[in-house]
């Protein structure tokens, strides 16, 4: 695979740091959960499903360092850290319970075996993501066969997974069962994971594509060079709304006023059913300077009030159809997420 995002290596785990692309390729090593936890934190590693495998490596090498005598409590304080770094992607939390799974169930065994599941489990978590993604983008493909023009927002790639993907992964899939097919690039800002991340991703694939700034979404919708939009996700709700990087709300309501199929392309492991609706998850607000400054350079006059909410919510109505490694969901999504997650 072209990008290697995040690895575990002699009990290390390794991460290309994001926040230098698309001029450096430069891999930052995280040697306790305190690093792991500072990196997801500063969007060393960012995307839902990659941080799902980053906190569980962070639980991996913060248990594989505790001593034996205060290992219980030790525990307790990796997940909690690892825990607090960012709100709004549930495959953290997904991944932190999974890993307390194998603590506790296990516990008893003893702690080195425990310390030997853990380290497992992270591996399992980091596996498996791929496996999904190139599952999701394979039923996305065939979801999707007919369009040429496809728009995609934030980086939902090989970058913001353990591998391949998952809008990306659509697109990619697409790309991989002989279709021609154009991607319209999203800025989206003020992070820019559109023209850094996706940009440069689409760019090692070879997949053609063209980078818009956010507010030319409408334009070209009007003028009728949309086929289709697919997204990532942060966190599904029970009811079907979608919690994605900030813009995709605006996208979605345009979309449907063109007649545009919307997507949304995850994993099962960031659907939330203990949220009911959108209003029920919670969204990041970051540091104001990610508006305020461009690389460093002040754009607004200083003291401007500024605002940085990282996601919004997609409401369900405005959602075509859901894309997991499961399958396909149609609305109507009350219903037909459960069946499709206990499934
Ligand atoms: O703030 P980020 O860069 O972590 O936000 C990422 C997104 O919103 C992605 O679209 C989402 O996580 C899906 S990634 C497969």
């Amino acid at each position: 695979m072209a990008v290697r995002t995040i690895e575990w290596k002699h009990d290390r785990v390794i991460m290309l740091d994001q926040r230098m692309l698309p001029h450096k390729e430069i891999y930052r090593v995280c040697r306790n959960c305190q690093q792991v936890a500072q990196a997801i934190r500063d969007m060393v590693i960012r995307g839902a499903p990659a941080i799902g495998v980053a906190a569980a490596m962070g639980v991996a090498l913060g248990a594989s360092k505790a001593r034996e005598k205060r290992f219980d409590r030790e525990f307790e304080r990796i997940c909690l850290t690892l825990s607090k770094t960012r709100p709004t992607a549930v495959n953290l939390f997904w991944a932190l319970e999974r890993m307390r799974r194998v603590y506790t169930e296990n516990r008893s065994r003893g702690v080195e075996t425990v310390k030997r599941l853990l380290k497992e489990e992270a591996q399992k978590i980091y596996k498996d993501d791929i496996v999904a993604n190139k599952q999701l983008g394979k039923f996305g493909a065939s979801l999707l066969r007919n369009a040429r023009q496809v728009m995609t927002h934030c980086n939902a790639g090989a970058l913001a997974t353990a591998g391949y993907g998952t809008a990306l992964g659509v697109i990619r899939a697409l790309k991989e069962s002989g279709k021609s097919v154009e991607v319209w690039i999203n800025e989206t800002r003020p992070f820019l994971q559109g023209a850094r991340l996706t940009a440069w991703e689409l760019k090692k694939e070879k997949i053609a594509a063209t980078l818009v700034t956010d507010n030319m979404v409408g334009y070209l919708m009007q003028k009728g060079r949309v086929d289709a939009v697919v997204v990532g996700c942060d966190r599904v709700a029970a009811n079907g709304d979608v919690a994605n990087k900030i813009g995709t709300y605006g996208i979605a309501v345009l979309a449907k006023r063109h007649g545009i199929p919307f997507y949304v392309a995850g994993p099962t492991s960031s659907i939330d059913l203990d949220c009911t609706t959108g209003e029920d998850i919670p969204i990041e607000q970051r540091d104001p300077k990610e508006v305020s400054h461009i690389f460093g350079r002040a754009l607004a006059p200083k003291g401007t009030k500024i605002l940085n909410p990282a996601f919004d919510i997609t409401s369900q109505d405005l959602i075509s159809a859901i894309i997991t490694e499961k399958g396909v969901i149609h609305p109507p999504y009350q219903q037909n997420i459960r069946n499709h997650v206990s499934h």
